[in-house]
């Protein structure tokens, strides 16, 4: 099929790609000229594992373009995919979304096309989105759509850092739409991926358990919540056992046995259960909010979805608590940060915990030194304002510091010689921010460990 994307990050890029590899013919399109260029010369503007690969392998279905007259006419199926950033009061800023629909609008030609929101977009905005459409087309053309187009929400839920994985191979595919015709043309689009007919590349590997992908068919105001209430419940999850985990640290329990205990319950699940800093990143805090912010034009209250929040705004002070409760004076102290990127595998830094907990630290007269396999680079460009002292490696981080913290459990950190980073510490102390550091070992190599839930 012909496909367009507006929008190249992580959703409308590895979306893209996605669908180019399985053979549709897909144009990129961005408004950002210099995304566009690196793109064109192969090189992807984000850190996102065997993206690349992805793109070289599917570069014959794939063109990438700023301009709508290029990325329009004749396609079939459009993917909204602009970014719907968090606006001051909690609800998203749909400005992109806005713009994205005028211009399917006036570029519209051919035959029945289905546009498709798949950014998190609040409810209701599968409808604002067809009149902004039908709108453009007929100032610009000075007739009637005559229901030459039509619109779908298509949620997605796929990580960063394994974003390819989980839109090759996802739990479920969920499409809303308001006519049979429109639900038809995307069944045949995802087909290959509901039957898991496609060789995938060999660095992803289709996993065993992975058979006919579900389809879950519903209308657009279901699909738009389904997108919420599952970020919000993934979101809640971690905060429930990072509240469990309070409970755990006083009465001397252990936080990993209980979410294993927990977990294994199949009505529970082990994943989504792993206690720490808490949630960062684009979605979680922006989608939460977002269901609050519609809930309240509705006159409800989200007490749930609040608590949650709350719960991870305040994993995030517990670093700076057990820190003080250990150092007792954070003033003129030297605190190592591991790990900038809101979790591994990613140099995305939006809501990143790290970030918070650096300003807080600076607050209060500490030093900061951090270090990151991939984010760092990204960290100098967008937080100049931040005085951090950023490492080349994880050691150097660790030199002369009173403490180190692990903000973000990348594997290496994991894996580090922590006998020799102790002894280069000021004093040696390791607060363990994800819970997934050994406190034997830690000790057995000399150092203090705390761990946010012990
Ligand atoms: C999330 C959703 O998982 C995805 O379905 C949606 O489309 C976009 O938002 P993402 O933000 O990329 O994806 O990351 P995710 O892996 O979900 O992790 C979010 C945050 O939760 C990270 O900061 C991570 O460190 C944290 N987390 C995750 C925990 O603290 N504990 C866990 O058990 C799992």
């Amino acid at each position: 099929m012909n496909v367009s994307i507006l929008g190249t990050g992580y959703v409308g890029l590895t979306t893209g790609v996605c669908l180019a590899f399985l053979g549709h013919k897909v144009t990129c399109a961005d408004a950002d000229e210099g995304k566009i260029a690196m793109l064109e010369n192969g090189e992807v503007p984000f850190y996102e594992p065997h993206l690349a690969d992805l793109i070289t392998e599917a570069r014959c279905n794939l063109k990438f373009t700023t301009d709508y007259s290029q990325a329009i006419p004749g396609a079939q199926v459009i993917f909204i995919a602009v970014g719907t950033p968090p606006g001051p009061n909690g609800a998203p800023d749909l400005k992109y979304l806005q713009s994205a629909a005028r211009g399917i609008g006036e570029n519209l030609s051919g035959g029945f096309t289905v546009v498709v929101n798949k950014s998190t977009v609040p409810i209701g905005s599968g409808n604002w989105v067809g009149s902004l459409v039908r709108e453009a087309f007929e100032q610009r053309n000075g007739r009637k759509s005559n229901g030459n187009f039509s619109v779908a929400s298509n949620p997605e839920f796929l990580r960063e850092g394994t974003a390819l994985h989980d839109s090759l191979f996802p739990d479920r595919v969920v499409i809303g739409a308001d006519t049979a015709q429109t639900g038809e043309v995307l069944y045949t689009l995802y087909r290959p991926i509901l039957d898991q007919t496609f060789q995938p590349p060999p660095y992803l590997p289709r996993p065993e358990e992975v058979g006919a992908v579900p389809l879950i068919s519903t209308d657009l105001a279901s699909a738009e919540l389904i997108k919420y209430a599952a970020n919000a419940f993934l979101a809640l999850k971690i905060s429930y056992i990072n509240e469990i985990g309070l409970l755990s640290e006083k009465v001397g329990a252990d936080i990993a046995q209980i979410a294993k205990g927990i977990g294994l319950d199949a009505r529970i699940g082990t994943r989504f259960l792993q206690s720490g800093i808490g949630w960062g990143g684009s979605c979680f805090g922006k989608d939460t909010a977002a269901l609050i912010a519609t809930a309240h034009e509705y006159g409800l209250e989200m007490p749930i979805v609040n608590a949650a929040r709350e719960v991870n705004r305040r994993q995030r002070e517990r670093v700076v608590d057990k820190l003080l409760g250990e150092l007792r004076i954070l003033k003129g102290r030297t605190i190592g940060l591991l790990g900038l990127a809101f979790k591994p595998h990613t140099d995305d830094l939006r809501e990143a915990p790290a970030l918070d907990i650096a300003r807080k630290l600076i607050e209060r007269g500490a030093r900061v030194k951090a270090h990151d396999p991939v984010a760092m680079e990204r960290f100098k460009r967008e937080h100049p304002d931040l005085e951090v002292l950023c490492c080349e490696t994880p050691e150097e981080v660790a030199r002369d510091a009173d403490a180190v913290v692990l903000v973000t459990e990348w594997p290496q950190y994991r894996e580090m010689d922590w006998e020799a980073v102790a002894k280069t510490m000021r004093t040696a102390i390791v607060l363990d921010g994800r819970m997934v550091l050994d406190r034997a070992r830690m000790s057995r190599a000399g150092l203090k460990y705390l761990g946010l839930a012990c």
